[in-house]
């Protein structure tokens, strides 16, 4: 903590946030005092319970993903809390609104920005805790296997790293929406947990071959969209496996970002490779993700039909100790870090 660290206090108009103090491992990840930030037109000011932490922010401490222009230097993708402030035009939220939102940046943070189209209401009957680990995943799975892989009922799925924040959320939703769902986890454990999730059959990377594995599930046909985090040597796996008009959706290359594939089988069977990065999008993009979220999964989420699987929180203060739990890999569902509201 601070040295002068004293509970938030918006009357003084600072906070306790959580610094990249230069880049490098768990330890630059620093409390600090800093200001309250104000909200512009079109934005409210949260005061935060609880935030997500996600791999991107463990990313963007190591120097590899820079916030986009405007952006708070202060991570946090993703945050719940109560509305504590409104920006010039802001109408449809009051004050003391509980309230979760996706942010381009300051979320471990006592009180953050978010632009309305951002802002969703906390489900009914889910604390602010909870709400705090939904955003960051549910918009990215949202806009990546509904939207630009057109997953529908009926169609079969294969997402990797089905332990991850963002795999638990998949497998949940595409099972709610009436997808045959595989997934890929690191452990017997992982897997376990992935099949009370609703995947069909966990794939466990370490000790089966996927594509075996799938090939013979599906006697020989694929899937119809493999969401995937890996990259590298798991390209040409996935494109074998993907079914004839199969949709191969990336996220993320854990394993790499270049790999040569034969273009040959990709036009026989008719196949699309595309991919996205939620976090540069412009506000009325996540707001258009927003609304078809509140519409479709809100409703999943408040009946517990779908649920953020939740891992362990950390205090604000200790968002060292929570990059090093997820750096390890052995989490299975969201970190989160509270603040004193919690
Ligand atoms: N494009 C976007 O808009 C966007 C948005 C959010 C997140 N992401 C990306 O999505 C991924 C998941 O994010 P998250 O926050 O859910 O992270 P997370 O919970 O830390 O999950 C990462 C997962 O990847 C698996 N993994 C790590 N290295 C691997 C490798 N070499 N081969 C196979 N699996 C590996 C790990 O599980 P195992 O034990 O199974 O190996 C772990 O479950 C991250 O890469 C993140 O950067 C992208």
């Amino acid at each position: 903590m601070p040295s002068d660290s004293k509970p938030n206090d918006r009357k003084t108009g600072s906070m306790i946030a959580i610094e990249i103090a230069g880049y490098g491992g768990p330890e630059v990840l620093k409390p600090v005092r800093r200001s309250v930030p104000q909200p512009g037109p079109g934005e409210v000011l949260i005061e935060v319970t609880a935030a997500g932490v996600n791999r991107p922010d463990v990313l963007q401490r190591q120097g590899g993903y820079k916030p986009p222009p405007g952006a708070s230097d202060i991570p946090g993708l993703e945050v719940a809390g109560r509305i504590a402030g409104l920006g010039e035009g802001v109408s449809g939220w009051r004050m003391g609104d509980p309230v979760t939102a996706l942010v381009a940046g300051g979320g471990y943070a006592e009180f953050c920005t978010a632009p309305v189209p951002q802002c969703l209401p906390v489900p009914k009957g889910m604390d602010a805790v909870k709400a705090a680990a939904l955003p960051e995943t549910f918009f990215t799975v949202w806009t990546n296997v509904f939207d630009r892989g057109r997953l529908k009922s009926g169609e079969s799925f294969l997402v990797h790293g089905g332990s991850s924040g963002i795999g638990t959320t998949a497998i949940q939703l595409a099972h709610a929406f009436g997808a045959r769902v595989f997934t890929t986890a690191g452990s017997p454990e992982k897997c376990a947990a992935c099949v009370k999730l609703g995947a069909e059959r966990a794939i466990d990377h370490r000790r089966e071959d996927f594509v075996a594995v799938i090939e013979a599930a599906t006697g020989g046909k694929g899937v119809d969209v493999i969401l995937d985090m890996v990259g590298g040597s798991y390209i040409n796996r996935n494109l074998k496996i993907l079914a004839v008009e199969g949709r191969l959706v990336h996220i993320a290359f854990l394993e790499g970002a270049k790999a040569e594939i034969d273009l040959g089988q990709l036009m026989m069977r008719r196949q699309t490779i595309t991919g996205s990065t939620l976090r540069p999008r412009s506000v009325a993009e996540k707001g258009a993700i927003a609304q078809s979220l509140r519409e479709k999964v809100w409703p999943l989420l408040e009946s517990g039909r779908v649920a953020p699987v939740m891992y362990k929180t950390f205090p604000l203060a200790e968002a060292a100790e929570a990059h090093r739990l997820m750096e390890s890999s052995s989490h299975i569902g969201k970190i989160v870090l509270t603040t004193a509201r919690a």
